[in-house]
């Protein structure tokens, strides 16, 4: 019996087909006895003859039914008796996020991180079991109606520890537009930092709706990979954060060194919360959203002051803290101090995206002057980097004292008021001299 007049294989009803994919068809199926509803994957009679496609399909429920978390599909069962193999799946509602963007085009930066840090979550696992996925794209994620994405499709997955590897055949190397530029090369190579340059490419077609690189084959996709020729997200989509940017292009680095180490970095990249369980050193306990950093001025005098992450931040950005790589921070007095990098509330202001090839958008959001007061209050220090715009200063406070700094929507206000008197005093000069 072929494929499409199968009504059933082994213990399984199907009851109609959700996808065909390219390792054979997806099916709802029941199971007879339990009435579950299960999703079945089956391998048509003539690529079930191809026993390197075979191995790859029992590798596929290998990997997925070692791996038991809440954002991978669970594999349930398998068999290869007979002419047509399945693999047994937990039937996710819903769609696969590359339906879901083709139908509502791109999404607020907001679902999108939501739906990726899930996807980081379950990949972070597959990567702590040796599991390298290979294939991750918007087609290989599944999303239920409420919110939950899981990670689908292992059929490319690496084992790094037995090494075994199906790439070569069938349906060969992947998706040219997702995949890291050094996985075009040697996708025996792979390692996680190939799944986190996806991981980045997908976000980037979310939030943008746009593939990350329109090329005309897999030729022209690596060239413009491995030049970064990358169209910045913020181009295409002015109100993305500067954040959410930063991290795609980070993570799409065509230098894999250059890239977050873990899923998990590449979240907190996103977020710019930490994913560490704080230091709970003596009885000092951190105080919510607090940083101690320690830096030196122009004559080498080390200083340790106090603020909230907006604040140091606004500062960093503003240079009143000198060269931010040499900066430390801690979340008690008492330390342990850690570079910049180190923390991902600050790690955007010191690491680099790869350079774009191409030139970059003026930026849309309007810079603000940094406020005097804001720099007597310190020991003013060289400023190695040029200030950017920033977040406003809520208040920053030194070892020797509090400092409240004038906040500076106050001074935006002032600065708008002077520019409005001027223009009014400017037209009524013209209206009555001209
Ligand atoms: N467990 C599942 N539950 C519901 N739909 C699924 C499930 N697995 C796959 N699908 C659907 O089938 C499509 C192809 O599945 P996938 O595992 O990626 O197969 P292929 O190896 O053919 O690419 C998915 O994009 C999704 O629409
Ligand atoms: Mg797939």
């Amino acid at each position: 019996m072929g494929i499409d007049t199968a009504k059933s294989v082994g213990n399984y009803d199907l009851l109609e087909k959700v996808a065909e994919g390219g390792m054979g068809a997806i099916y709802r199926g029941r199971h007879r006895e339990s009435g579950s509803i299960v999703a079945i994957k089956i391998m048509p009679p003539h690529m079930a003859q191809n026993p390197v496609l075979l191995k790859r399909f029992e590798q596929e429920f290998r990997a997925a039914s070692r791996l038991d978390h809440p954002n991978i599909v669970r594999a349930l069962d398998y068999s290869d008796n007979g002419n047509m193999p399945y693999l047994v799946m937990e039937f996710v509602e819903g769609e696969s996020l590359g339906q879901k963007l083709e139908r509502q085009g791109r999404m607020s930066e907001s679902e999108a991180i939501r739906i990726i840090a899930q996807v980081a979550q379950g990949l972070h696992r597959a990567h702590k079991q040796n599991l390298i996925h290979r294939d991750v794209k918007p087609d290989n994620i599944l999303v239920t109606p409420d919110g939950i994405a899981k990670l689908a499709d292992l059929g490319l997955v690496k084992e790094t520890e037995t090494d075994l590897n199906l790439t070569k055949t069938g349906r060969g190397l992947g998706t040219p537009h997702f995949m890291a530029p050094e996985q075009f090369r040697n996708a025996k190579n792979a390692d996680i930092r190939c799944d986190i340059y996806s991981l980045g490419a997908t976000l980037y077609q979310m939030v943008t709706g746009e593939l990350p690189f329109r090329s005309t084959g897999p030729l022209d996709a690596w060239m413009k990979k491995i030049q970064n020729d990358l169209t910045p997200p913020r181009q295409l989509v002015p109100d993305l954060s500067e954040r959410v940017e930063w991290a795609i292009r980070r993570a799409m680095s065509a230098d894999p060194e250059k890239r977050p180490t873990s899923c998990r970095e590449f979240v907190e990249d996103l977020t710019g919360h930490s994913t560490r369980r704080l230091p709970t050193v003596d009885s000092s306990t951190p105080q919510q959203d607090l940083w101690y950093l320690v830096y030196k001025d122009e004559l080498g005098t080390s200083h340790t002051v106090k603020g909230t992450v907006s604040a140091v931040r606004r500062s960093l950005k503003d240079g009143l803290l000198g060269d931010a790589s040499n900066v430390r921070a801690a979340r008690t007095k008492a330390g342990p101090f850690e570079a910049l990098r180190g923390h991902a509330e600050f790690r955007d202001l010191v690491v680099e995206a790869a350079p774009l090839s191409v030139p970059k958008a003026p930026s849309p959001r309007p810079a603000s002057s940094p406020s005097d007061d804001t720099v007597a209050t310190y020991p003013r220090v060289k400023q190695s980097t040029p200030a950017k715009p920033g977040l406003p200063v809520v208040s920053f406070q030194s070892k020797t004292g509090e400092h409240d700094l004038a906040p500076s929507t106050a001074m935006e206000l002032m600065k708008w008021g002077f520019l409005i008197a001027l223009f009014l005093l400017t037209a009524i000069i013209a209206f009555f001299f001209f």
